[in-house]
């Protein structure tokens, strides 16, 4: 034990807060006249992404599987136009049919937000091939589904579009207790760079959006209790402050906006530096499993 306490380290501003929710990023009315159907946009940082379209003036349709879902949609966003459909994007037969409702509704969607996603940690020894499957099945196959229904009917339509993909950052760094969820980003980022190439002759316009640690009430117990795992989550990261979903809505509206008309095939990463290296030397190599406090792979539980 050390003879003296541990000096409280000095408390870091940090970041700036961002305006307050309400403000704009861009002028009134950019999506006026539009359509944006967001995936998962029911809960948590879809339905924070969807807000901030709907604030600028664009119809929605929100898409996901639970019907409570669908309804805390209706609840946040139902002031203007807005349609809600049930649909698992893993299914392309569904994706086809929420297209059409809401091409019946609204006309074609100009903007598809490919928010949807599905994660929980556990290591890779452990996890369950249909675990596995699941979660790439819906972050990586309903992702391409969803992009790919977009594409096919704005290419036979001869309009232009927009695609922005949700991602994360262990795209790049890997993500050790979430093997899954890691590749299936990569593959989600993968899929920007060559779907913008492939469909920007035509007009359509594909960027990516991954966002750090944003903590939110619709997150499920499995990643909640993963992001409790860090006793002060504020301090860990160099912008000491996690981000406010409103800073994700301002930048997916911005990729998807006229302003950003140049831009595609880009990832736009909104986390206050936390994938960045930070520090001079590397902290002690703590393995996945000591992290998850499980003993050694193959031992008898502990009672
Ligand atoms: C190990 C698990 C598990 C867990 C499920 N499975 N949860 N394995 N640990 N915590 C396994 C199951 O045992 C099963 O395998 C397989 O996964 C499929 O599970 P189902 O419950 O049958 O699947 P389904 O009903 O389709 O639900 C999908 C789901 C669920 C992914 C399991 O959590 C879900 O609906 N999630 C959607 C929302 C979500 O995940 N949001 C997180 C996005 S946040 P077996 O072998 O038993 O059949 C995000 C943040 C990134 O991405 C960055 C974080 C730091
Ligand atoms: P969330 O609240 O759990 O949202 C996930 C959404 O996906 C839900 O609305 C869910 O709706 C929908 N969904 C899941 N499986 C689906 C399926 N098969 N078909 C249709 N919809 C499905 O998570 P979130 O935190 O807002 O995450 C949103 C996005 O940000 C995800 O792409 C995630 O990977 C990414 N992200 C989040 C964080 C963070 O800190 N929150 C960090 C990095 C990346 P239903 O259950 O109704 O289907």
């Amino acid at each position: 034990m050390p003879d003296t306490p541990a000096a409280e380290p000095p408390a870091y501003p940090g970041l700036p807060e961002p305006p307050a929710l309400g403000a704009a990023a861009l002028p009134a009315g950019t999506f006026a006249g539009q359509t944006v159907l967001v995936t998962g946009g029911g809960t948590g940082l879809g339905k924070a992404i969807a807000t901030e379209f709907a604030r600028l003036g664009a119809n929605l349709v929100i898409a996901s599987r639970k019907a409570e879902h669908l309804a805390a949609a209706q609840d946040a966003l139902g002031g203007g136009g807005l349609l809600t459909v049930a649909c698992d994007i893993r299914d392309p037969d569904q994706i086809a049919a929420a297209f059409d409702a809401a091409d019946a509704r609204f006309g074609l969607p100009d903007v598809l937000i490919n928010n949807a996603a599905a994660n929980f940690p556990v290591t890779a020894e452990e996890m369950s091939p249909n675990a596995w499957r699941t979660v790439v099945d819906i972050t990586l196959n309903g992702t391409f589904f969803c992009a790919r229904e977009f594409g096919r009917r704005h290419l036979l339509a001869g309009t232009p579009g927009s695609i922005v993909n949700v991602g994360a950052s262990y795209a790049w760094t890997g993500g050790p207790g979430f093997a899954h969820s890691a590749a299936a980003k990569a593959g989600v980022k993968n899929l920007v760079e060559t779907l913008a190439v492939e469909w920007g002759p035509y007009g359509i316009r594909v960027n990516g959006l991954v966002p750090g640690l944003f903590p939110h009430e619709d997150m499920t117990a499995d990643i909640q209790a993963n992001v409790r795992r860090s006793p002060d989550k504020e301090r860990a990261q160099p912008a000491m402050r996690a981000g406010r979903p409103r800073e994700l809505g301002w930048a997916a509206t911005f990729l998807a906006s006229p302003y950003a008309a140049f831009i595609s095939g880009h990832t736009l990463v909104v986390d206050g530096a936390n994938w960045q290296r930070r520090s001079l030397i590397n902290p002690p190599m703590v393995p996945i499993r000591e992290q998850f406090g499980k003993g050694p792979f193959g031992a008898p539980a502990a009672d």
